[in-house]
């Protein structure tokens, strides 16, 4: 494994090129934005200040980092002679099958396909290709040059040794890898997701405010950040997505995300990436303060 290839350079796509390029590979970014992958280059940089300033890094290591990056607009220039590809586009459904049909058709027979989705079946991925057992679930945590855990998620018909060379992959760049079977949301969103749902809820029929109930989660349940800031830490689009596809996914309506999470999405305010959601975000992610429809 020398050569990967990143696609989707949002909250997880910068995280993910970044973890990969410090540990040595070449990664090439991709996405059809170009102000995406403006963006990621400039939280990748800072980041890795930040990094240095913390004398985590040395000077050198921050300069051979941004070295092993490259960022493309086109996925068949990318690919060409990559190892691993992990796919980290928005999470929608046919547009991840989309990517990976078209991945099939323009990687090398050697490459290994990974998602970084949060919920959505890697065996109904793997069937838009003709490599199934070459398909897998690499599921990063954000932020993902700080968050230990990769869960792998293993399709019905990955194979044995794919599923040891991401397991292997994982530990090289300092993760802790957790093999889970696939099924709806795996295991931490479909552990996470409804305690998010359910906080959201205790809102909106204002059993509590933003501040307190996330102060009852973490000061009563050791939690480090309350799960209305987590929400928002995510992108409560990225919420929305995961829970509809666990709703669909489980025909069950204990899944059916909360009418203020619908509107709130609706109306653009998904958490810091927008500057907005539960908290306004307008002087910078570390100096948040309740936004103003939540202020009794
Ligand atoms: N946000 C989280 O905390 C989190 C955590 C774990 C996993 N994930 C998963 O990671 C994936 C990405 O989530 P995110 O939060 O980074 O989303 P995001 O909205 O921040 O970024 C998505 C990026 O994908 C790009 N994109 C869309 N279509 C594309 C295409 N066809 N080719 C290339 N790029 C394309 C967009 O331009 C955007 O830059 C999702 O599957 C999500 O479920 C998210």
């Amino acid at each position: 494994m020398k050569n990967i290839t990143v696609i989707g350079a949002g909250t997880m796509g910068n995280g993910i090129t970044h973890a990969f390029a410090q540990k040595g590979y070449q990664v090439i970014m991709v996405d059809i934005s170009q102000d995406s992958l403006d963006n990621a280059m400039k939280t990748i940089e800072k980041n890795l200040d930040r990094m240095l300033t913390k004398e985590k890094i040395s000077l050198d290591q921050k300069n051979e980092t941004l070295n092993n990056i490259s960022l493309s607009t086109s996925l068949e220039n990318s690919v060409l002679d990559c190892d691993l590809v992990v796919e980290a586009a928005t999470e929608n459904v046919d547009l991840k099958l989309k990517i990976f049909n078209e991945l099939d058709l323009l990687c090398p027979e050697k490459t290994i396909l990974a998602s970084n989705t949060s919920s959505i079946s890697i065996t109904k991925i793997a069937h838009q290709t003709k490599r199934k057992d070459k398909i897998i679930g690499m599921h990063f945590m954000n932020p993902v040059p700080i968050m230990k855990l990769v869960e792998v998620i293993k399709g019905k018909e990955t194979s044995k040794e794919v599923t040891k060379t991401i397991m292997e992959l994982s530990k090289s760049l300092g993760k802790i890898p957790v093999e889970v079977n696939d099924a709806p949301g795996f295991v931490a969103n479909r552990i996470l997701m409804p305690m998010i749902n359910e906080a959201i809820l205790t809102l909106e029929e204002n059993v509590s405010g933003v501040l307190e109930i996330d102060t009852v989660m973490i000061l009563g349940m050791s939690h480090p950040m309350g799960p209305l800031h987590l929400a928002d830490f995510i992108g409560l689009d990225v919420c929305l997505s995961i829970l509809d596809v666990m709703h669909k996914g489980f025909n069950n309506d204990k899944y059916l995300a909360s009418q203020l999470l619908l509107k709130m999405v609706k109306d653009g305010n998904l958490g810091i990436k927008s500057g907005k959601g539960f908290y306004d975000y307008s002087d910078g992610p570390r100096n948040k303060k309740v936004s103003s429809e939540f202020i009794k």
